[in-house]
């Protein structure tokens, strides 16, 4: 099979054949079974790692070449690698389950597209689909043993950097895609347990015609001060409000949001530039729909959202993205006060929804819509 990687400068394209798929090298003193079962006991979130990783190379003249999978290590790269210097780095976030079936991803398919959106809007070359997910696949068979029991999940993390030493302001000529994986448990501390959110006032996420929809670094970099004034307040995550009118709601730090509504409706904001395209997002509408509920994608002020919780018009509020898979949201505070919502703990729709997006994902619930990826 021939995998065409245009290259974005020169529109060349460069050939990449099957003789290019993943060659492995097994971690030559991996992990003790022991030592893993220890780990994985209590793995929280993004803190301990498999043994192997996945890398490849790009350059104008090879296009993708060089793909391993061998034992996670320290990249050496030079201290002026553009990646260091203008943040020319994407990423993305995914999961691997043992279900009945064997080892699944949630529409791994998905990632890969949106992998590849973000590497146009970061003048970066893009990974073929097919090739995106054999990288993922090829870790994910490496590192089974990685893959927890029970509630857990093997969280996958693809990313790519530039890494061409050169400090000239341009789109890098080399970059290095990697794919690691931590296990992981509940992404807040709590569980499912309902979080609480701070609305910033003082910093905003994107702008249009900004990063906003692109899953790069440097969106998450401009997030942690007011992530860290959101916990300084006490809350779990931050609330993004946007950049123009500084009225209406985005999303979180790392997480798209629902606002579950008396009369049987959902809202969302829409997508436009300004907010990650989640595909737990993309779920959630498409189970809401079939659910029976009404789903608007359409602006919501912060001053509705908090009028509507005050009347009861607002019933529910939720978070949801891969990390955190869907999080009830039981209160907000901001600069001049708070409120709660509904009963303040997890919701019935929210956990209904939850329930069978989860369902779905662990293969206890039936795949209508083939998202499950069994990797073979
Ligand atoms: N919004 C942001 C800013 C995120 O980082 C994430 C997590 O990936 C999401 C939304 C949810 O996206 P997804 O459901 O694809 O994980
Ligand atoms: C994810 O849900 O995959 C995310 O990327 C959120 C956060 C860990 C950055």
């Amino acid at each position: 099979m021939d995998y065409a990687v245009s290259n974005r400068d020169t529109g060349k394209v460069h050939p990449m054949t099957d003789n290019q798929s993943f060659k492995l090298t097994k971690h030559p003193s991996p992990t003790s079974p022991e030592k893993r079962a220890a780990l994985m006991e209590n793995p929280g979130f993004g803190k301990i790692f498999s043994d192997h990783m996945v890398t490849m190379s790009w350059n104008a003249e090879q296009g993708w070449h060089n793909g391993e999978v061998k034992a996670r290590a320290p990249f050496a790269i030079d201290p002026a690698a553009a990646v260091l210097h203008y943040a020319q780095e994407i990423f993305e976030g995914m999961k691997a389950y043992r279900t009945k079936d064997g080892i699944a991803l949630f529409r791994p398919e998905e990632n890969a597209r949106r992998m590849a959106m973000s590497a146009e809007r970061m003048a970066m070359p893009a990974i073929p689909e097919k090739l995106f997910i054999e990288a993922v696949e090829a870790l994910v068979r490496a590192d089974a043993d990685w893959i927890p029991e029970g509630d857990g999940s093997l969280y996958i993390r693809p990313f790519m950097f530039s890494s061409e030493p050169f400090l000239g302001v341009r789109p890098a000529s080399d970059y290095i895609f990697c794919v690691i994986a931590s296990p992981v448990g509940a992404y807040f501390k709590g569980g499912y347990k309902a979080v609480t959110v701070w609305v910033s006032d003082d910093y905003t996420r994107a702008a249009p015609g900004g990063t906003g929809a692109a899953k790069c670094g440097g969106n998450y970099a401009a997030s942690l001060i007011a992530q860290a004034e959101a916990t300084r307040n006490g809350c779990d995550q931050v609330v993004f409000l946007d950049a123009v009118e500084h009225r209406w709601v985005e999303e979180l730090g790392g997480m798209n949001v629902f606002f579950v509504m008396d009369d049987n409706r959902l809202v969302t904001p829409p997508l436009g530039g300004t907010i990650l395209p989640g595909i737990t997002r993309a779920s959630i509408i498409k189970l809401a729909q079939e659910a029976g509920l009404t789903v608007e994608e359409k602006p919501y002020s912060f001053e509705e959202w908090r009028k509507d919780a005050e009347s009861g018009k607002l019933r529910e509020a939720f978070a949801c993205g891969t990390a955190a898979v869907v999080a009830g949201i039981g209160s907000v505070r901001f600069k001049d006060g708070s409120f709660s919502i509904g009963n303040s703990g997890d919701g019935e729709v929210t956990a209904r929804l939850r329930a069978n997006l989860v369902g779905i994902q662990r293969g206890s619930v039936d795949d209508a819509h083939g998202w499950v990826h069994v990797v073979r």
